[in-house]
């Protein structure tokens, strides 16, 4: 088996912070979404990786490399436009060639992974096998149809949902797909659908088989959705304190403090990460909260949230929650007469004051 991680697309729901950096590269718990799903691929034992890259390609194979830190290879796949799952596929055929594969949305999470699958399919002789979830709101995923196990019948964001089973970003196919991939035209928002493509292989009647997953599944593209993908992360922490802790500080529960970071007079509660050469001072880092290497925070307080490296967050009037807060942000509170909110913001920035 091979995998293949599309790690392409325009990301405008996350946007300011996708104007500077690829979406898939956001960090959860202080490691990049795409890194979670290349463990999840590699802890299946699949260790040929394609990974679909578009405009960020850059900043992704800088971040990827040639997979060697994870002991597989990876190949990537450059894709001009983001023209759809389905054509991502398709131009992935000379890596994939004759190969079993599993294709994975790279912005996608998956609690547990995904080795059980890929085990079941690896043995199996289905034509495809898809992973669905169901969910209170169909209408803004892929939905399936089943009768048993086998889907007959699937529909991209439909208005009225034929059912509750949403299309999980994470699929097993073998390879008909290029065919169907090839046969189907592009739809209303001009991108060959990879819905459209596992409809054509129904409907000639393959094998396509589905299983209603049970573990979290959360597909990042928008703050809240991020924010939720690092709760679950931090769940599973484990203490680890690397850096150092002085003065009158406070650690309680599950944090790390990777090394090279200072806390000083600041109170930590767990879960929560402090990254390599932050420093926390006389401060609160409450629960949920990952933040990442070169990172100041001072006479501040700051709980359920994400914030980038190089960032420098001092003497903030109220408590920062449910943020996620991009690179080299400077956050500060001005001793400067007449008091009022001073903001230099990127396009599409949101600030929500108490
Ligand atoms: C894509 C698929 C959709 C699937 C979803 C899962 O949607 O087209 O069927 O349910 O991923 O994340 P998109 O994110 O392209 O809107």
């Amino acid at each position: 088996m091979k995998a293949l991680i599309l790690s392409g697309g325009n990301a405008t729901r996350l946007r300011p912070i996708t104007y500077t950096s690829a979406k898939q590269l956001v960090p959860v718990a202080n490691k990049p979404v795409l890194f979670h799903a290349i463990e999840n691929v590699v802890a299946a034992g699949i260790s040929d990786v394609g990974i679909v890259v578009g405009h960020t390609k850059e900043e992704i194979k800088a971040a990827v490399g040639d997979g060697s830190r994870w002991g597989v290879r990876v190949t990537y796949v450059e894709q001009s436009a983001p023209l759809g799952l389905a054509h991502a596929v398709l131009i992935s055929e000379p890596f994939i060639g004759k190969d079993r594969f599993v294709l994975f949305l790279g912005d996608n999470f998956l609690k547990g992974g995904i080795r059980s699958f890929v085990e079941d399919f690896k043995a199996g002789a289905q034509n495809a096998l898809i992973l669905l979830t169901r969910v209170p709101n169909p209408s803004e995923m892929g939905v399936a149809v089943l009768e048993g196990d086998r889907i007959v019948r699937l529909v991209e964001k439909p208005k009225e949902p034929p059912s509750d089973l949403g299309i999980v970003g994470i699929y097993m196919f073998d390879r008909h797909i290029f065919d169907a991939a090839r046969a189907i035209k592009p739809s209303w928002r001009n991108e060959l659908e990879i819905t459209d493509a596992i409809q054509y292989l129904v409907d000639k009647g393959l094998d396509v088989r589905a299983q209603v997953i049970a573990d979290r599944w959360i597909d990042t593209g928008k703050k809240d959705d991020m924010l939720d993908v690092n709760r679950v992360v931090l769940a599973d922490l484990e203490r680890r304190i690397e850096g150092s802790v002085t003065g009158k500080s406070e650690i309680t529960g599950n944090v790390v403090v990777e090394a090279d970071a200072e806390i000083v007079d600041s109170v930590v509660r767990g879960p929560a990460i402090i990254g390599a050469h932050s420093r926390i001072v006389r401060s609160y880092v409450g629960p949920f909260t990952s933040i990442y290497h070169h990172v100041t925070i001072e006479d501040s307080e700051i709980e359920n949230s994400i914030v980038l490296e190089h960032t420098e967050i001092r003497d903030a009037a109220g408590r920062i929650d449910t943020s996620l807060i991009g690179r080299h942000v400077r956050f500060l509170r001005s001793q400067r007469r007449p008091s009022a909110y001073s903001l230099m913001l990127g396009d599409h920035s949101q600030v929500e004051l108490p």
